[in-house]
């Protein structure tokens, strides 16, 4: 057995969808979800009805999802379609959140923003959270040169193309406080694969060519990338299979086997892989770097073969299906108590904290 041991690891960009969209996934499944993947704790996106963009959106996930995490979790707020909020009432509910959240293309949730409002919303955002975006094409570059500009810390959501590792990394090089991550199905799939995913290999942004998914691997060697996060996005396979397939895959249960089977393949060290997961999430998102009695233990001498069945996502999906993958999740221990081990999650409803605030 040769055991890896890593504290905090953190999934910042999930969709544990609940409320409205519990037939998808709830704040109890997709959290167990999150715990059987290795995860200590999660930060869930606003695009799940009712939205998290205003002060009733934020009470009402907080209120469902305190009451069903089985880890600890904060809450993006996400900038609202019609328009920057008052400034007072950014002001409160700033500091109740991870950071703010600019849907800068069509995708899930209907949340879309143009290019002038993404730049107003930057510019108003009053901290001490990120603003994250998700941006692909021409909207990575306006992103950049917003945060540049306004002098705002940002973080690129799943990167996708190989030019937008190159401009994450220009605007590195010119000091713009901007983070980057990047998504296990970018990392392993191409469009090439899409004939065999099918409905499992739609999401946003799309699956890129092989040179794509090679610069997503050499930025997170060069630092470009900075951390790993799954996009978790639990659909129903009825869905999936509908004539408008929605965008959108699962991920927390195969993202820290992801990497770790990379690591088993020479393509990553395990240190790397470590900082993608909890390291670098918790410095990026102002966590405590080294929380008490706070891990995971992960078999990296042990593999599965991914199957649909083993899942704790209610989705009952996933696009790794039928895939060995590296890193058995042995052990997760959450401010002292175990609440995963030997396959079995222990963690109670409940038993989650809000990293960030108690309440609106
Ligand atoms: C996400 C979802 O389903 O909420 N879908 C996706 O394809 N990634 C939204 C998003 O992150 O863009
Ligand atoms: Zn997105
Ligand atoms: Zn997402």
């Amino acid at each position: 057995m040769s055991l890896v041991r890593i504290v905090g690891t953190l999934d910042p960009h999930v969709h544990l969808r609940g409320m409205e969209w519990a037939h998808k996934g709830d704040f109890d499944t997709e959290t167990t979800a999150a715990v059987a993947g290795g995860y200590t704790a999660v930060l869930d996106m606003p695009n799940t009805p009712p939205s998290t963009t205003d002060g009733p959106g934020l009470e009402r996930k907080l209120s469902e999802l305190g009451g069903l995490a089985r880890c600890d979790y904060g809450v993006w707020l996400g900038a609202h379609p019609s328009g920057v909020r008052p400034r007072e009432e950014l002001a409160r509910l700033a500091p109740m959140v991870c950071g703010i959240k600019l849907y800068c293309g069509h995708t899930t949730g209907g949340l879309t923003i143009g290019a002038s409002d993404m730049d107003r919303q930057v510019a108003a955002w009053p901290g001490p959270g990120v603003i994250a975006a998700h941006a692909e094409g021409d909207m990575v570059p306006r992103f950049l040169e917003s945060l540049a500009r306004h002098r705002k810390r940002g973080h690129l959501c799943h990167v996708d193309t190989a030019r937008a590792v190159a401009e994450v990394a220009e605007h590195k090089r010119r000091g713009t406080q901007v983070t980057a991550g990047a998504c296990p199905h970018h990392l392993v799939f191409t469009e090439g694969d899409l004939w065999g995913l099918g409905p499992r290999g739609v999401m946003k942004p799309p699956l890129g060519t092989s040179a794509d998914r090679d610069a997503l691997w050499a930025g997170i060697r060069d630092g470009a990338i900075d951390v790993v996060e799954s996009d978790h996005a639990p659909h129903t396979w009825d869905e999936k299979l509908g004539s408008d397939t929605p965008f959108g895959v699962p991920g927390l249960e195969t993202t820290i086997p992801v990497l770790f089977t990379a690591v088993r393949e020479g393509r990553l060290t395990s240190e790397r892989a470590v900082e993608l997961v909890s390291v670098a999430p918790r410095r990026i998102f102002g966590l405590d770097p080294h929380p008490a009695e706070t891990y995971t233990v992960v078999d990296t001498g042990a593999s599965r073969v991914v199957g649909s069945g083993d899942l704790y996502t209610l989705c009952g999906w996933t696009p790794f299906s039928g895939m060995e993958l590296w890193g058995v999740i042995r052990r997760v221990v959450i401010r002292g108590t175990v609440v995963f081990e030997d396959g079995e999650v222990l963690a109670p409803p409940g038993f989650g904290l809000n990293l960030y605030a108690k309440s609106v």
